[in-house]
């Protein structure tokens, strides 16, 4: 005989990708999870913290063979939560900055399901402050934009032109494939010299980064065959990394 599981989603942040950059209000989630649903980008490890019998399901984007569609995913949160009680949604950083999280927290609503919503550290600034990087600080940077390199359309976002014209430091997420596109952008802005990091797999083992300006950046990225999932950090916070002049220096002697 079944007992009656009473139907409930949590939104849970895992965080950029290292296994205790989770929050612990996250972990409690987990724990008491009777099905966790978890996206590409985040730490598998983190499962662990679930119950043995909790129902587990990869529904990320990046294995092909795997792919859910949104409209997939949110049936398949409400099916899961009348079916099996507690459900956890676990996606990498904060499921709110461009993680599709609200609507799947709108669509469970919509079915009179309980829903909480439990913040991850962003890649945004996160991934900027492990490498070594303040998105803002005084006297250099007095706002951070943060915005996307690929809408929903597939395009690059206007958004990037209007923060190119700002003073604001621009991190940018999803766009190092579009890096030339970006580049020509901030370089019409005559911001060929502005510094700019791009950061490949922050907080993971395999985590590398380089330092440049927007006129070096697509050599040194392409050098280290840097690709997804990168952020971009573009603005003179960047020279507050501690290595940042003696790269320019030993760039200026490798490159040119
Ligand atoms: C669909 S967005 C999700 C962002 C996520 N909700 C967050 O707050 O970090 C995926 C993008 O986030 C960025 N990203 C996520 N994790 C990252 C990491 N560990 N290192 C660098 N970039 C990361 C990349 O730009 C990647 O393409």
């Amino acid at each position: 005989m079944s007992t009656y599981q009473i139907p409930k989603l949590t939104l849970v942040g895992a965080g950029p990708g290292a296994e205790d950059l989770i929050t612990l209000r996250g972990i409690k989630a987990l724990q008491g999870a009777d099905v966790v649903l978890y996206d590409a980008l985040v730490n598998p490890t983190l499962l662990e913290h679930a119950k043995p019998e909790a129902l587990k399901v990869y529904v990320g984007k990046r294995r092909q063979a795997l792919r859910y569609t949104q409209e997939q995913i949110n049936t398949l949160i409400v099916d899961l939560a009348f079916t099996h009680g507690h459900v956890v949604r676990l996606k990498g950083g904060d499921p709110h900055v461009f993680g599709r999280g609200n609507e799947e927290l709108q669509y469970a609503d919509s079915y009179n399901i309980d829903t909480e919503f439990i913040p991850g550290i962003s890649s945004a600034i996160g991934v900027a402050g492990l490498a070594g990087i303040p998105v803002t600080q005084r006297g250099i940077s007095e706002s951070v934009w943060v915005v996307t390199g690929t809408t929903r359309e597939g395009t690059l976002s206007d958004d990037v032109l209007q923060a190119a014209r700002s003073n604001a430091t621009v991190v940018i997420l999803m766009g190092v494939h579009r890096l030339d596109e970006i580049v020509e952008i901030f370089k019409k802005e005559g911001k060929a010299g502005t510094a700019i990091a791009v950061i490949q797999n922050g907080s993971l083992p395999g985590e590398q980064y380089v330092l440049g300006t927007v006129d070096t950046i697509a050599t040194l990225v392409a050098a280290k065959n840097m690709a997804a999932p990168a952020i971009m950090v573009v603005g003179e916070v960047v020279r507050q990394h501690s290595r940042f002049q003696l790269e320019q220096i030993a760039q200026a002697h490798l490159i040119y």
